[in-house]
């Protein structure tokens, strides 16, 4: 099988930045194209690793909730194994994710919904003409538990929980779409676990001893997830353990 070429929206983020370091350094990958936002794109702790130095990485800077911008940017890459969307908000500097429906902010709503869902739409309507021909597709996107409307225990992070709801639902009708056209493609919702990023930072002192993450621990068991998908049927939620999250 001929090596892997991979894709990755939000990779200057903690999870991404993480999966690109970690599949630089594999035989089996000989491209990565990676996206940045507002930040500039990470400089990787392991570049000189001879492996890291083959890897062909191209950095493009996007807005995920422009149009215009995925169209071209997926349009532009060619053929592609994997495609990642690691893009995501929780919160910024104004809002929080509210305890109670009181909190509750139409503008962050609908920030979160363009940040957490929107992207995954817009790849899903450019990105099959890229993944089509690999034998072993992946199309994923990093939901996060909180998003299964079953699993919903606690109510409250009423904007997260609503877009990555609406995210995994997205994820669904892609995977059914799919299944009649490209049947190489696996269709998946990821939950990470906590990962000590920027988007967890302010809620990392309630995680109980041993249950927060490093991004190299989650990228590379989201990685190794994402890798036996093929013997799996498409549309599924799963965790970074295996664990399937019902939706
Ligand atoms: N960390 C956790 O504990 C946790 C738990 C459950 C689920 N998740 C999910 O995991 C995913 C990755 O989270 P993370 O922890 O790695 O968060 P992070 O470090 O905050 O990274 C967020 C990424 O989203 C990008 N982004 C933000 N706005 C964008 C825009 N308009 N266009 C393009 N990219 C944009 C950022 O790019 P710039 O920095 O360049 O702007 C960054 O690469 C998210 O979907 C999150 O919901 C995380």
């Amino acid at each position: 099988m001929a090596n892997k070429v991979i894709a990755i929206l939000g990779a200057s983020g903690g999870i991404g930045a993480t999966m690109v370091e970690l599949l630089a350094v594999r035989d089996d990958v000989d491209q990565i194209h990676a996206t940045s936002f507002s930040s500039t794109p990470p400089v990787l702790s392991n570049k000189q690793d001879s492996r890291a130095e083959r890897c062909d990485i191209r950095w493009t800077t996007l807005d995920a909730t422009d149009e215009v911008a995925i169209r071209e940017w997926v349009g532009g890459i060619g053929q592609v194994d994997w495609l990642i969307n690691c893009v995501g908000m929780l919160h910024d500097e104004a809002h929080g994710p509210e305890k109670t429906i009181r909190h509750f902010d139409p503008g962050h709503f609908q920030r979160s919904m363009a940040l957490n869902c929107l992207p995954t739409l817009l790849l899903g309507k450019y990105a099959l003409p890229a993944l089509k021909r690999s034998p072993a597709g992946v199309f994923a996107t990093v939901s996060a538990k909180v998003g299964s409307i079953t699993d919903n225990r606690l109510g409250g992070w009423y904007s997260y929980r609503a877009a990555k709801a609406a995210l995994n639902m997205s994820l669904k009708c892609l995977s059914i779409e799919w299944a009649r056209n490209a049947r190489n493609l696996r269709v998946v919702a990821l939950h990470p676990g906590t990962t000590d990023s920027n988007l967890s930072k302010p809620f990392q002192q309630n995680v109980p001893e041993g249950k927060l993450f490093s991004t190299a621990k989650t990228a590379g068991l989201l990685i190794q997830q994402i890798e036996q998908l093929q013997n799996q049927p498409s549309g599924r939620f799963i965790a970074y353990d295996g664990e399937e999250i019902p939706w």
